[in-house]
């Protein structure tokens, strides 16, 4: 199979149309297995996925040095083709707290001297503060991104979880790539303003939490027992009512997606995948069957039938609770 790929924005390079997101081999998801994660990445590699997301603070360190195994022991081909989007600026400290944002340019420059060291990169491909710092300006924070690239240690700009203005006032400092938020058939905030906005100036998406962490990937169930560390047990979505009410939504998915023959997670990969060529979905595969079945939503041909069938189903605004904790949303620059 050849992979299809998608621009990230008008003035980045192509990538393959699903992105593999490695947040959940190092954090936030529960354990994860050392040896599986680097098959998977290997996995994806093989199957022409040139795209990998990580951020500095997911495992403070640890998926930035498991990506960089990965790499140096893929084959040189497709080690080349890799493109690894990082995200830097969230502190933490040495129990895994979260203590804010830093995006001053020193603290910039500093975050990504250390993940070019970890990944064992001479570039990263792009490179993106992770919330904005109420404290610094974008301007400030993108411009030390753009002195960055060009020294060569970066190659592009990208965005994440920020609003329409913050979105303006970045891409009038420096071409930007794409915005990093999250978007999926439960998760439609985008669409109103800040959708509008990238599609304006000629900037992509990279939409995650695609299958909302899982709850709607038809393998998330009722019962499920989740460790003091995974986000899911603190997550508005995942708890109590607001969770039975959002798995009878996958269980009306799941009827369209047995008529079709495929899974629930291949129709709601599918369905952010037609939102159009400058969407491109991070899975957040971390064993080779999940990549598998991910992968597999890129032969999933969506008509509009389906596409109805699919908003009836689970409408704008369908989902019970928050995206994230209280705490949480005040750093998003988009609710
Ligand atoms: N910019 C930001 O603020 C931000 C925030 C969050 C994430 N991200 C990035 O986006 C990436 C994707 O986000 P996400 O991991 O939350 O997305 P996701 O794809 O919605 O959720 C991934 C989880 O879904 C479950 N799953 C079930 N079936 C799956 C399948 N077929 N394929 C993949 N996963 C399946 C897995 O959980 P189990 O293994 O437990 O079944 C997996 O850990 C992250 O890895 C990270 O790089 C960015």
């Amino acid at each position: 199979m050849t992979m299809r790929t998608r621009p990230l924005g008008t003035t980045g390079p192509q990538v393959s149309a699903l992105g593999l997101g490695c947040m959940g081999m190092s954090a936030l998801y529960g354990d994860a297995d050392r040896t599986e994660s680097i098959a998977t990445i290997h996995a994806a590699l093989d199957a022409g996925v040139t795209l990998l997301d990580t951020g500095d603070f997911y495992g403070m360190g640890h998926n930035e040095l498991l990506i960089g195994e990965a790499l140096r022991t893929a084959p040189a081909e497709l080690r080349e083709k890799a493109q690894v989007s990082v995200k830097f600026g969230a502190l933490r400290g040495p129990d895994g707290e979260w203590s804010g944002y830093d995006g001053r340019p020193a603290a910039v420059k500093n975050f990504a001297a250390y993940s070019l060291q970890r990944l064992g990169v001479d570039h990263i491909d792009v490179y993106r503060i992770a919330r904005l710092d109420p404290e610094v300006p974008i301007e400030e924070t993108v411009g030390a991104i753009a002195e960055l690239i060009e020294k060569g240690h970066v190659r592009h700009v990208g965005l994440s979880e920020v609003g329409a203005e913050t979105i303006r006032r970045a891409a009038a400092t420096a071409p930007v790539t794409d915005l990093q938020i999250e978007y999926s058939l439960i998760s439609r905030g985008i669409e109103k303003e800040i959708l509008p906005t990238t599609r304006e100036l000629g900037i992509s998406i990279t939409a995650y939490g695609v299958l909302s962490r899982g709850l709607i990937s038809g393998h998330f169930t009722r019962d499920r027992q989740l460790g003091a560390h995974d986000f899911r047990a603190y997550s508005p979505r995942f708890q109590g009512d607001n969770l039975r009410h959002n798995l009878d939504l996958v269980d009306a998915l799941r009827k369209i997606a047995e008529r079709k023959g495929v899974s629930v997670a291949q129709i709601a990969i599918a369905w952010v995948l037609s939102r159009g060529e400058d969407i491109v979905p991070l899975v957040g595969a971390r064993t080779r069957e999940r990549l598998t079945e991910s992968l597999g939503a890129l032969d999933v041909t969506l008509d509009e039938a389906d596409l109805t069938a699919i908003e009836e189903a689970v409408p704008p605004g369908a989902a019970a609770g928050d995206r994230y904790p209280a705490p949480q949303m005040a750093h998003l620059g988009t609710e």
